[in-house]
């Protein structure tokens, strides 16, 4: 999962976009944040420092009710937060899984609650193995031509396979 997606199982290419810097990192979550549903999982991937918590935390805020300041949770491998919504609230959930060395260890995170009736976000989402929902948002980022951009790819599984299709065009701005 940390390998860039060269095709998703659909046999077509990711969506590929260009983020010129931080500020596009977070206008890309944002867009992807105001499709999250209950039970979405998005899978972050990509080398130390590539954005992903960056990616995260403008995810978070693009729908709390008030500004989260989302620290990294690399020490405590889960932090929570809540989307308003009709009927209450939608849990969220950003789990950084760096430091499990087996997927074993997850089983005291409530992995499977949070994705069932939560929007997960997960780094390094390879360290679950078989765990890792099959339905998800792969988001690939990776270092660019320039310090401060980035490549992003999309790939989607599941029910992201078809929502990825009206997801794309709006974030390569080609709609
Ligand atoms: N276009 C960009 N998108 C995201 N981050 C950027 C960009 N340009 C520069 N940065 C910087 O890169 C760093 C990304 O750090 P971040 O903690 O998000 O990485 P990460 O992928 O979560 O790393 P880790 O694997 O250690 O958790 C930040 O210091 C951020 O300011
Ligand atoms: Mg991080």
């Amino acid at each position: 999962m940390n390998n860039k997606p060269d095709m998703d199982d659909t046999g077509k290419t990711p969506i590929r976009v260009e983020l010129a810097d931080e500020a596009a990192t977070a206008a890309l979550a944002a867009k992807v944040s105001a499709r999250a549903q209950r039970g979405d999982v998005f899978a972050l991937s990509g080398p130390l420092g590539s954005g992903k918590t960056v990616f995260a935390r403008a995810f978070i805020n693009a729908r709390t009710r008030t500004p989260e300041e989302v620290p990294s949770p690399t020490f405590t491998l889960v932090q929570g937060y809540e989307f308003p919504n009709a009927e209450g609230a939608i849990p969220v959930y950003h789990f950084d899984l760096f430091r499990i060395e087996n997927a074993d260890e997850t089983a005291e995170l409530g992995m499977d609650d949070a994705f069932a009736e939560g929007i997960s976000l997960i780094e390094w989402p390879d360290r679950l193995g078989a765990r890792l929902p099959e339905d998800r948002l792969e988001v690939f980022l990776d270092q660019g031509p320039s310090p401060d951009s980035r490549l992003a790819s999309l790939a989607g599984h599941g029910s992201w396979k078809a929502r990825l299709e009206t997801l794309g065009p709006e974030v390569t701005g080609d709609d």
